[in-house]
C-alpha cells in the first residue's frame, strides 16, 4: 500500500501534531510505501513572513528526521520542490465545485474566528487533493480535524472522473488513530498552534515545563478523589503515561492524596522520558543543515519521478496534450 501524508510549516511542532499524526508517519514506515512532505505552500495561506516561513521548514525537515523518519525507506520532499502538483491543483480546479468548498469546516472555523480569509484558505482543499491524488495513495493518516478534507478530495477525484470519463486517479482512504484522535490543549480546547495552548515538542526546557505546569485543573484538595471526567490533566497524562503507568494515573484521581502539581511534575518527567532522544537529534540536525537539504532534494527527485506517468494520464484527459 502507498502511504501519503503532510504537515504544513506554520507553527512549533506541539504533541498533538506528533500523537495526532507524526507518530503514525513514523510507524507505517515499516509496512509500506511512503510519502511524507512538507506543505509550505498550505502554509502560506497563514504564514506571510518569509524568514520565519524558511525556518519552519527547516524545524519541520529536522523534526521528521528526529522522529525517526528513514530518508532511504521513506520518500520526504517539500511541496513547493515538486511543480506538477501546482499543474493538477488547477485541472482540479476546474471539476470542484463552490459549493464543496464553502461546505468546508476548516474554512468556515478560521472565519468565524475573524480571520479574512483570502482565495489560497479558501481553495486550500483543492491543493491538498492534488497532493494526495498526485502520489495514487491508498491511505491517508491524518487527525480527525483533517477527515472532511479526505472526503473533499474523493469527491474532487470522482468529478474529474465523471468529466472526463477517465479513471485516472486512485481514491485514498483515511487512517485515523481514535485513541488520541484529539489531543487537548493546557487550555481544554483542542490543542492548536492557533490558540496558544500547546506543549511544544523542541526548544528549551523551561517554557515546556511552565506549560504543563499550567495545564487547567479545578480546585479539588489535594487529599480528596479528583473528578476525571472532562479534566484536561487526566486526559494529557493519559496520552503521556508510559505503557503500564496508565494505571498510576487512574489512581492519583481515584484515591485523593495525590496533588495536581504532583501530577503534573510525572507528567513533565514522561514528556522528557519520551521526546528527550528525538530532542537530541533535532539538535544534531539542526547543525547540519546542508544534510538536510540533501535528503529534501533527493525525495523530490524520486517523488518527481513516480508521479510522472499519472500526470501524463491527467493531461491527456483533459486534452492539454
Ligand atoms: P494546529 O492545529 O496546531 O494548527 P496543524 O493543523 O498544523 O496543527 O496539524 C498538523 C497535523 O497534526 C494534522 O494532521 C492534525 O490533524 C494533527 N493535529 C493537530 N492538532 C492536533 C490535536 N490537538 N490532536 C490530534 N491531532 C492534531
Ligand atoms: N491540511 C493538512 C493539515 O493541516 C496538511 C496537508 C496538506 C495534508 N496536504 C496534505 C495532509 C495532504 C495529508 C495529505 O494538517
Amino acid at each position: 500500500m502507498r502511504v501519503l501524508s503532510g504537515v504544513q510549516p506554520s507553527g512549533t511542532l506541539h504533541i498533538g501534531n506528533y500523537f495526532g499524526a507524526i507518530r503514525q508517519f513514523i510507524e507505517l514506515q515499516e509496512q509500506h510505501e511512503c510519502f511524507y512532505f512538507l506543505a509550505d505552500y498550505h502554509a502560506l495561506t497563514t504564514v506571510q513572513d518569509p524568514g520565519r516561513l524558511r525556518g519552519l521548514v527547516g524545524d519541520l525537515a529536522a523534526a521528521f528526521l528526529a522522529f525517526g523518519l528513514d530518508p532511504i525507506r521513506s520518500v520526504l520532499y517539500r511541496q513547493s520542490d515538486i511543480p506538477e502538483i501546482t499543474e493538477l491543483n488547477w485541472y482540479l480546479s476546474t471539476v470542484t465545485s463552490m459549493g464543496l468548498l464553502q461546505r468546508c469546516h476548516s474554512f468556515k472555523d478560521k472565519v468565524g474566528q475573524g480571520m479574512v480569509p483570502n482565495h489560497g484558505l479558501f481553495a486550500y482543499p483543492v491543493l491538498m487533493a492534488a497532493d494526495i491524488l498526485i502520489v495514487k495513495s491508498d491511505m491517508v493518516p491524518v487527525g480527525k480535524d483533517q477527515k472532511q478534507h479526505l472526503e473533499v478530495t474523493r469527491d474532487i477525484a470522482g468529478a474529474f472522473h465523471a468529466t472526463y470519463g477517465d479513471e485516472v486517479f486512485t481514491l485514498p482512504k483515511p487512517m485515523i488513530l481514535d485513541r488520541v484522535a484529539v489531543v487537548p490543549g493546557i487550555d481544554g480546547r483542542k490543542m492548536s498552534k492557533s490558540y496558544g495552548n500547546t506543549i511544544d515538542i523542541f526548544g528549551p526546557e523551561k517554557p515546556i515545563r511552565k506549560a504543563i505546569m499550567s495545564i487547567t485543573t479545578d480546585s479539588t484538595p489535594v487529599e480528596e478523589p479528583k473528578p476525571n471526567e472532562d479534566s484536561t490533566l487526566y486526559q494529557l497524562a493519559k496520552v503521556f503515561a508510559p505503557k503500564g503507568e496508565e494505571a498510576w494515573v487512574e489512581k492519583a484521581f481515584r484515591e485523593g492524596g495525590t496533588g495536581y502539581g504532583t501530577i503534573k511534575k510525572q507528567v513533565f518527567e514522561w514528556f522528557i522520558e519520551t521526546f528527550g532522544p528525538a530532542r537530541e537529534r533535532f539538535d544534531q540536525m539542526k547543525s547540519d543543515p546542508g544534510a538536510v537539504e540533501e535528503v529534501l532534494v533527493d525525495g523530490a527527485g524520486r517523488a518527481r519521478e513516480a508521479i510522472a506517468p499519472l500526470m501524463d494520464n491527467v493531461r491527456r484527459a483533459v486534452g492539454i496534450r
